[in-house]
């Protein structure tokens, strides 16, 4: 079983996109287990991207993120990792095939809406470094039996 960490950043928030996405989110069978509104200050925000620091993207990137509210979600079950990716579409907008979240909705690499975990393990780390365990919760969905074989 699988988690990842999504969070739909400020321009999704700005623009009123969070009710689009999570319609997208739910109507594919996702299974969210955590989700709330938080400003990301710069520690946090240093944190989830220490990947990308020294970059030349790194100082707009955290200003970006940290630019006003953000909506943070789990969503578990087997391949999310890889099924989420995907709705989401390609780093620069501009690449991204139509159909996905960020070909759909954004233009610019700089106001691409979404994050979304791009390893199990990543996912891991993301989950518990923006929730507390209980924070999440332990759903049982009727729903799964016509969502899973
Ligand atoms: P994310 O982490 O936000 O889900 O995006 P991603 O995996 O698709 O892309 P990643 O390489 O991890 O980059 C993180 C975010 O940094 C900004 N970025 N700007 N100007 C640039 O060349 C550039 N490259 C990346 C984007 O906001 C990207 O989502
Ligand atoms: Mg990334």
């Amino acid at each position: 079983m699988e988690r990842s960490l999504i969070i739909l950043k400020p321009d999704a928030v700005q623009r009123g996109l969070i009710g689009p996405i999570l319609t997208r989110i739910e109507q594919r069978g996702l299974r969210i287990v955590g989700m709330k509104l938080i400003q990301i200050d710069e520690a946090l925000a240093r944190r989830h991207y220490a990947v990308h620091e020294g970059k030349p993207f790194f100082d707009s990137l955290i200003s970006y993120i940290t630019s006003g509210p953000v909506l943070v979600l789990v969503v578990t079950g087997a391949n999310v990792i890889e099924i989420v990716r995907s709705m989401v579409g390609a780093t620069n907008p501009v690449k991204a095939a139509p159909g996905t979240i960020r070909g759909d909705f954004a233009l610019e690499i700089g106001r691409n809406l979404i994050h979304a975990s791009d390893s199990p393990e990543n996912g891991e780390m993301e989950v518990n470094l923006f929730f507390r365990a209980e924070e999440l919760v332990d759903m049982r969905r009727s729903a799964d039996q016509w969502i899973y074989e």
